[in-house]
């Protein structure tokens, strides 16, 4: 819920002031409750470098008035990275990429010193393994039939090409590339396997499983209070 985003975001702030000393430069991602990070951290990130994930993200911070902007094509190095998240299991494995923006995401995630999640208790299943969404995959547009193709030989799974529903026609990312939509009917139990076997297939550019190497902090808000996982 929008209180429970904004609880979440609050508790990362204060996380981020309290728990390190000489943030310079502080990654992005992408989605709502990163949004309510920004605001509610403007202060502390005015005087920061800024590496956004998306242009969505990007485009918030210019509307803010911020102005040191780093492209994370150059970013070599990024301080402190905060996200958002679609599921987070109890051993802290990940599923990304409602916004269409994992690639980056993983990407910046990958460079960061610290990584810090922020989500509503809606994205906590408190289950040792991912089940609950869909896992998006970053395909390069003309490997689509070989990919749809590849997952259509594999059982339980079935693959969705992303639609934009303000226009006809596929989503395309910001870096020009389709997303699919892998639905599993079984839960998935070893995250970082599965990851490896997708990335394998012709055409795919990278998957949104965060497994829980990538995540050092996730920040849990509740409408009335927040949790720290780590
Ligand atoms: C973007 O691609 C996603 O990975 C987001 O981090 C995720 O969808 C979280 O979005 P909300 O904060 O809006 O739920």
């Amino acid at each position: 819920s929008y209180q429970a985003k904004i609880n979440a975001a609050v508790k990362a702030c204060e996380l981020i002031q309290l728990s390190f000393n000489d943030v310079r430069i502080v990654g992005l991602g992408t989605g709502s409750t990163v949004k309510h990070f920004i605001n509610a951290c403007e202060n502390f990130l005015e005087n920061k470098i800024l590496v956004p994930s998306s242009f969505d993200t990007a485009l918030h911070l210019k509307n803010l008035g911020f102005s040191k902007i780093l492209d994370p094509v150059t970013a070599s190095a990024v301080d402190v990275y905060i996200d958002g998240a679609d599921e987070v299991s109890v051993k802290l494995d990940m599923v990304k990429g409602r916004g269409g923006a994992f690639l980056r995401e993983k990407s910046i995630a990958l460079r960061a010193k610290t990584r810090i999640y922020v989500i509503d208790q809606s994205k906590f299943t408190g289950k040792p393994y991912l089940y609950l969404k869909p896992v998006p995959i970053e395909i390069v547009p003309v490997a689509l039939p070989v990919v749809l193709d590849y997952i259509k030989s594999l059982e339980n799974v079935e693959a969705v090409l992303r639609m934009d529903s303000s226009k006809d026609g596929p989503v395309v990312t910001d870096n020009g590339n389709f997303i699919v939509d892998l639905k599993f009917t079984s839960p998935i139990q070893e995250p970082a396997v599965m990851h490896e076997r997708i990335k394998r297939i012709h055409g795919v550019v990278e998957t949104g499983i965060f497994p829980s190497f990538l995540v050092d902090y996730v920040v849990v808000g509740y409408p009335d209070k927040s949790i720290l996982l780590q």
